[in-house]
This record gives C-alpha cells, structure tokens and sequence, in this order.
C-alpha cells in the first residue's frame, strides 16, 4: 500500500548546498564583501570562482522556487576556514539586491564545483607577477595575495586596482595594509614575500595620488616609471587580469603587443584574464 502524502505537512525544502554566512562588510552603497562556512569537502585554487546565490522568488503561478546563482571568484585563500566574497550591490540586480541585505546566521547556496583560469597552474614561471583589477575584479587578487605560491613564484608581486572613486579602493587597500601588519599573515607568508607587494592604486573620476586608467598608465609609461621596473616583457613579466569585458580585452591587447601570450590550464602562458562578475 502507497503511503498517502500530506502536503501540508512536508517540511519547508532547506536550501540545496546551504552555507551560513559568518560576517558581512559594507564599503559603499554599491560594495560589501561577506565569509560564509566553507563546505568540509570543499577544494579549490586560490583565484578560483564559484556559484553563489540565493532562492528566487516563488513562481506566481506554480510556487516553485528556483536557486537564483551568479559567478563569484572566492576571495579568500585556499587554506582558509571560512570562504570570502566580494560584491557589487545593483539596485535592480537579480541577485545582489537580494544578496546585499544577508546578516550573519543566514543562509547562502554554495555549489561546491570551483573552476577558473586566474590560477598559478596557468601561468608559466617568471619573475615578476602583475595583477591588474578594476572594481570587483579585485576579488580573486585579495585570495592570491594571501596564498604562500604566490610569493614562491615571484620575486615582485605588482597590484594594480583601478576604480572610479576612493572609497573603492577601500576594500584592496585595507586588505594590504592589513596583510603587511597581521602577525598570523607575516608568519604564513613571510616578511619578505609581504614585501614584494607593490600596490600602484588609480581612480578616474575621483581626485587621488594616482589618477588615470591602468591601462592609459600602461601606454604613457608612467606604472613602470612611478615603480621602477622596466617595460613589461614576456621574459620577465606575468599578468593576471580581472575587471569588466571591456577592460580585459584592452589589458590582453597591451599583453600581446608586448609579447605575452594568454594561458590556460591546460596550457599555462605568460597571461591569465577572467571576467568579474557585474551584477
Ligand atoms: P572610467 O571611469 O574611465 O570608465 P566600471 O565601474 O565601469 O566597471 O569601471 C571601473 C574602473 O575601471 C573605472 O575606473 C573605469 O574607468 C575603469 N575602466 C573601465 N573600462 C576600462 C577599460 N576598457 N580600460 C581601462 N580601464 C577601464
């Protein structure tokens, strides 16, 4: 004999793949980053991304619920506890205007599949390691910057972080000062692998110190002259890149001209990009 379902009487569905957020941070009205628990089987490369989200709203008609899910590099390392996220809040966004009111003890979907190219298995060993970010972009840097490889690799680790105001920047910049002074931090990594971090911020519509897309600064020469580091040459020089479709393909274009080729997994090169995720 079937038995017979009381529908009223199913527990509410728990969400699929549900991890709890821990910490929230709020940087602007359109920036915050969160940590939510890190699933135990859980495996990734630092500067790897995953999918995140939320439940969508239920279906007028059929009540259904569908996961609502977007691309987000993880922004913390590989060897943390918790995983970190860093995200725009768009007003009309889908998800991050849903995602932007989370609180500590609420629950995110996770699913546990990390993949991407802005990884050290794709590039090919050399001397000095550009990652070049605007916005968001700086997510997969903020795990990379903190993973031990990325020292071993590099003798210099040049971060270029390009937004339209200051307080964009907010979120790289303590995440490297804070590096440069945390006990933990200066243990795992080592005084001098904290010290061949270059940090060469820029804003475009906000007065500051350095002002100018990275990619004009590229051109004109300035980067390496305010650095003092010779023009980027595929001997030397690898790049990971990470910012809007628009960007990523004006940076490959400079790569190329100067004679870096892209990489992949399965093949690694001179240059890595990944698209970051824009609401
Ligand atoms: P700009 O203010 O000159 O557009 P966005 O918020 O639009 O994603 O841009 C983030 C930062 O990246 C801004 O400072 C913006 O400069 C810069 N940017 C946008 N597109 C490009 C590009 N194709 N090349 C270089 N920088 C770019």
């Amino acid at each position: 004999q079937r038995p017979v379902t009381d529908t009223a009487a199913r527990p509410v569905p728990t969400l699929p793949d549900a991890q709890t957020v821990t910490a929230v941070q709020h940087y602007t009205d359109k920036l915050f980053s969160f940590r939510v628990t890190r699933p135990a089987s859980l495996r990734f490369r630092s500067g790897e991304f995953v999918m995140i989200g939320l439940m969508g709203d239920p279906h007028p008609e059929t009540g259904k619920q569908k996961p609502l899910l977007r691309a987000y590099s993880i922004a913390s390392p590989a060897w943390d506890d918790e995983l970190e996220f860093y995200s725009i809040k768009v007003e009309n966004g889908p998800l991050t205007s849903k995602l932007q009111h989370i609180q500590p003890g609420d629950q995110i979907i996770l699913r546990p599949k990390p993949v991407g190219t802005l990884v050290h298995d794709a590039l090919l060993p050399g001397k000095r390691l550009y990652m070049f970010a605007t916005g968001t972009g700086f997510a997969p840097f903020a795990s990379l910057l903190r993973e031990p490889e990325t020292y071993e690799r590099f003798e210099e680790v040049i971060v270029t972080h390009t937004c339209r105001d200051v307080a964009e920047l907010t979120y790289g910049a303590n995440l490297i000062a804070d590096l440069k002074q945390d006990e933990m931090m200066i243990e795992l990594l080592g005084q001098e692998a904290l010290d061949k971090i270059r940090y060469y911020p820029t804003t475009t519509r906000e007065k500051s110190d350095k002002m100018g897309r990275i990619t004009t600064l590229i051109e004109n020469g300035d980067l390496f002259t305010d650095l003092g580091v010779p023009p980027l040459n595929a001997q030397d020089d690898r790049a990971m890149v990470c910012g809007s479709l628009a960007f990523n393909k004006d940076i490959a274009a400079l790569m190329e001209a100067a004679g870096l080729h892209e990489g992949a997994n399965s093949e690694p090169g001179e240059f890595v990009i990944e698209k970051a995720f824009v609401g």
